[in-house]
C-alpha cells in the first residue's frame, strides 16, 4: 500500500481526505498534541484489526478510544462517576486519558476483552478537526511499531509505518511529547497506570490522593496480573541494551563518565555532552527543562539506532512534576535496569 503523507498547511483537502479514510475503515496516522496516533474508526472491529496487524500489536492490549466534543462520551460508556466530571473540568481537553466501564457499542478489538474504556479528548486542532469530519469515536494508539519508541513527528511514523497504512496527517512535532497521563476512574480509588503531561499533583489537586500503580516505578513479573496491558511490554527500547543511570545530574553524569568502555553510548543532559567527548551522545534537554525533556527523549531513543552502540547509559531525572513521565519513559525502555548514585 502506498502511504498517502497530507499536509493541512499546504493542502486545503487534508483532512478532509483524512477523514474520508478513516470513515471507510482505513487506519490514518494524526497528530496529537502528545504524540502522534494511528486512528481507525473505534465502532468497527474489522477497521480497529488493521490497527493491530500494522503495529504488530498484541492482542491483549487495549486501545484508547478518542473523540472530540465532550457530549461524544456518554454512549461509550456506561457509568461517569463525578470524580470524572471534575477531571473533565480540569484537564479536557488535554493528555489525559480516563478509564471507566465501557458501552456496549465499544467492539471487543478495542477493549481487548476488558470491560472497561479508556477515553481520551485531545486539544490538537487537526486531530479534533480529523475525528469532527469524520464524526466518528477514533481508537488510536501511538503510531509507533510496537515496542518502538512512540512517534512525535509524521517523519517517525513514515520510518515505522510506510507502506502499512493508508495516510499520515503531518501536523508538525508533538508539544507533550509523551502520551497522555491515564488514570483508572473504574475502580474504587481514583489510580495512576501512566504518567505523562497531566502530572500527579495536578490529578491530585483536583481528585484528592490518588494511587499509582506499581508498574509505573518498578518491572513487574511475568506473571502478575496488570491493570493497563501495555505496561507489561518491553517499549520504546533502542536496539542496543540501555541502563538508567537516576540521581543528581552531576553525580550521573560523573558516573558515566566512569563507566566509558568501547561501544558504550550515552543519553544525557544538554550541559553534559562534553563529558562524554569520543562516544556517541544524544542530548534530550536541559536538566533543568523537564518539558524540554520530554518534547525530545523519544526522538532522541530512536537515534541510537542509527549509531553502532552496544550498550547506552542514560542520564533519568527524579521523579517531581512531569519527570515522573520522563522517567518512567527511560526505565521502561532500560527494562527497569535502572542505576542509582
Ligand atoms: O497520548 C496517548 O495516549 C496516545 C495518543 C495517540 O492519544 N495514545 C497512546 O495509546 O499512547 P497506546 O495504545 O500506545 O497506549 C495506551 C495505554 C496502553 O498501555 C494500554 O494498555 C492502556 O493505555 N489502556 C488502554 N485501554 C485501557 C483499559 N481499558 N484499561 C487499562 N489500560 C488501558
Ligand atoms: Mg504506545
Amino acid at each position: 500500500m502506498m502511504t498517502k503523507l497530507l499536509n493541512p498547511k499546504t493542502d486545503p483537502g487534508a483532512i478532509e481526505t483524512a477523514a474520508e479514510l478513516l470513515k471507510s475503515g482505513a487506519v490514518v496516522g494524526l497528530p496529537t498534541e502528545t504524540v502522534y496516533g494511528l486512528g481507525a474508526n473505534a465502532l468497527d472491529g474489522q477497521a480497529v484489526k488493521k490497527i493491530f496487524e500494522a503495529k504488530g500489536r498484541p492482542q491483549d492490549n487495549p486501545l484508547i478510544v478518542h473523540i472530540a466534543e465532550l457530549d461524544s462520551i456518554h454512549r461509550l460508556v456506561s457509568h461517569i462517576p463525578d470524580s470524572a466530571y471534575a477531571l473533565f473540568d480540569a484537564f479536557w481537553p488535554g493528555p489525559l486519558t480516563i478509564i471507566l466501564p465501557k458501552s456496549k457499542l465499544i467492539p471487543d478489538e478495542v477493549s481487548a476483552g476488558l470491560d472497561t474504556v479508556g477515553i481520551r479528548f485531545p486539544s490538537h486542532p487537526i486531530a479534533r478537526q480529523i475525528i469532527k469530519a469524520c464524526n466518528l469515536p477514533i481508537a488510536a494508539p501511538s503510531a509507533n511499531l510496537s515496542g518502538r519508541p512512540s512517534t512525535t513527528t509524521a517523519q517517525h511514523v513514515l520510518e515505522d509505518l510506510d507502506g502499512k497504512i493508508a495516510a499520515v496527517v503531518d501536523g508538525g512535532p508533538c508539544g507533550v511529547g509523551l502520551e497522555s497521563t491515564v488514570i483508572s476512574l473504574a475502580g474504587e480509588r481514583p489510580r495512576l497506570l501512566r504518567p505523562g503531561g497531566i502530572t500527579l499533583e495536578a490529578l491530585e489537586s483536583v481528585l484528592g490522593s490518588v494511587d499509582v500503580d506499581h508498574a509505573v516505578r518498578e518491572k513487574i513479573s511475568d506473571s502478575e496480573r496488570v491493570s493497563a496491558p501495555g505496561m507489561k511490554y518491553r517499549h520504546y527500547a533502542p536496539k542496543a541494551p540501555l541502563t538508567a543511570v537516576c540521581g543528581a545530574p552531576d553525580a550521573t553524569a560523573k558516573f558515566i563518565q566512569k563507566e566509558l568502555t568501547t561501544g558504550t553510548a550515552v543519553l544525557c543532559y544538554d550541559e553534559y555532552r562534553d563529558f562524554f567527548a569520543g562516544y556517541p551522545v544524544v542530548s534530550f534537554g536541559p536538566s533543568g527543562d523537564l518539558g524540554e525533556q520530554a518534547r525530545r527523549v523519544f526522538d532522541a531513543l530512536r537515534q541510537f539506532d542509527l549509531t553502532d552502540a552496544e550498550k547506552i547509559l542514560a542520564q533519568c531525572p527524579n521523579d517531581d512534576g512531569i519527570g515522573l513521565a520522563v522517567a518512567n519513559r527511560i526505565k521502561k525502555a532500560a527494562g527497569f535496569n535502572v542505576i542509582t548514585v
